[in-house]
């Protein structure tokens, strides 16, 4: 049986993505800030992840390397975004939050799992197109896009360090109806789920940003 380590997994695009890997007969890791779910599966395991809190993210892999598996695929999902976060300025509290969510936190708890990944694994960050220095919009959001950019150089310098041995990517899931876009959106989670599944199984170059199966310009 694989494994999947999934952070967020509680809600929105990342419980439709644990489902359906739990359906394929993954092992499936997920986490959430309060360590809990509101379903439960035999192959299912919560552990509490805090992206902004060091000791968590330590604590956090910790837990993972205690189960003695090796993570075929590691899915970095969890993510926010502030309530203020525009384009019209930049709120540093607002700033300096985003990044220890969407940015430090994901490397630091993406390089504690990296010795934990098996040979031929593959690293999702699950990024936006609003990280891409091509999609500049009205709905701009100053902090949540320099976090998802930064995201995607994470993305580059990682794919180039573990080209030998585990494949990495970025995508994009689409505009999707969860908690983040206050239920707005063009696609249902387990739609974005599906797209990030198959992302996941599918053997691709390393280092590219994916959108609905295409590559992505960054
Ligand atoms: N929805 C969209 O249209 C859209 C578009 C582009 C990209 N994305 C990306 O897709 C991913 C999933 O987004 P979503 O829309 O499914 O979001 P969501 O419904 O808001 O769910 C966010 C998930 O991340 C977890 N999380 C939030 N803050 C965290 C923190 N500080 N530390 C650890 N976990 C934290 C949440 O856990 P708790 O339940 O415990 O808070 C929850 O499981 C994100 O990376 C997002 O940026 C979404």
């Amino acid at each position: 049986m694989k494994t999947v380590f999934i952070t967020g997994t509680s809600r929105g695009i990342g419980k439709a993505l644990a489902q359906l890997f739990l359906k394929n007969d993954f092992f499936v890791i997920g986490t959430s800030t309060k360590g809990v779910a509101d379903f439960a599966h035999e192959n299912l395991i919560m552990v509490q992840l805090d992206q902004t809190d060091s000791a968590s993210i330590e604590r956090c892999a910790r837990s993972a390397a205690d189960l003695g598996k090796k993570i075929d695929i590691l899915i970095n999902n969890a993510a926010l975004w502030i309530e203020g976060d525009y384009e019209k300025e930049v709120d540093i509290f607002i700033l300096r939050k985003t990044l220890e969510a969407n940015l430090v936190g994901i490397v630091d708890l993406t390089e504690r799992l990296i010795p934990l990944m098996n040979e031929n694994g593959h690293i999702i960050n699950v990024s936006s197109r609003q990280g891409s220095f091509g999609y500049i919009t009205a709905m701009f959001t100053t902090s949540y896009s320099i976090s998802k950019a930064a995201l995607n150089m994470y993305t580059r310098a990682l794919a180039y360090r573990l080209a030998d041995r585990v494949t990495v990517s970025a995508i994009h899931p689409g505009y999707v109806k969860t908690d983040m876009n206050e239920g707005e959106g063009e696609l249902e989670p387990e739609e974005a789920a599906k797209d990030i599944y198959e992302l996941a199984l599918r053997d691709v170059d390393t280092g590219k940003f994916w959108y609905k199966g295409e590559v992505f310009p960054w």
